[in-house]
């Protein structure tokens, strides 16, 4: 799909095995994924803060701050929202080779996006977390004041009102945010990392 047909990989002088070795522990994508308002920015910067605090490399990719550089021309229709997470998924295997921890904060509504991110990785290298939340939970919530726009029918394709989220079905992690506290859930997610001979 390429548009570049005169180019040639260059190798690097430093493998990924390197830089880890380097850092002192593995490179993966931690990837969650929920609806607008489940909480997966705060988790994910909660966690964030605990892996510096155990002096793991990391970084925080979200929805709202990529939109407004690398992906600023990307929208949310279907074709958008899928150009973006690939995009996304691309940088976070550079992160990956780059022997750190990338801890991505996107919607990714779709299950074939998602797994097509799988794919761009290695085994062991894509942990997907489900940031579990009913919908009216979320709403309540709403902490940018979105869903009372989409109800209102001033936002078009919003995710849960009108535009689908389909659930993943076998993801590494489960995080139920209505009902786990912010202390329990990083510590789930940590000890998963530990468990795993990630971290
Ligand atoms: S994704 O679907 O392409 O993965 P992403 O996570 O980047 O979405 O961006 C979602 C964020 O954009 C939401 O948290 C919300 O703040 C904002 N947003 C604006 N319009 C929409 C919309 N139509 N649907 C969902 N989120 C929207």
């Amino acid at each position: 799909m390429g548009k570049n047909t005169n180019i040639v990989w260059h190798e690097q002088s430093l493998t990924k095995e390197e830089r880890r070795k380097q850092n002192g522990h593995n490179s993966f994508v931690i990837w969650f994924t929920g609806l607008s308002g489940s909480g997966k920015s705060t988790l994910a910067n909660a966690v964030a803060s605990k892996l510096y605090h155990e002096d793991v490399r990391n970084y925080v990719l979200d929805g709202d701050n990529i939109r407004h550089g690398l992906n600023k021309d990307l929208g949310f229709s279907e074709e958008d929202r899928t150009e973006n997470i690939r995009r996304i998924g691309e940088v976070a295997k550079l992160f990956v080779d780059s022997g750190q921890v990338v801890l991505t904060a996107f919607i990714s509504p779709f299950k074939a996006d998602r797994n097509l991110v799988r794919d761009l990785l290695q085994d062991k290298e894509f942990i997907e977390v489900f940031v579990k939340c009913p919908i009216d939970t979320c709403e309540e919530r709403d902490p940018k004041g979105l869903y009372a726009k989409a109800r209102q029918g001033i936002i078009k394709d919003f995710t849960g009102i009108n535009s689908p989220y389909e659930e993943p079905e076998n993801p590494e992690l489960v995080i139920e945010t209505n009902s786990q506290s912010i202390e329990e859930s990083v510590e789930i997610v940590f000890q998963y990392l530990k468990q795993q001979g990630l971290i």
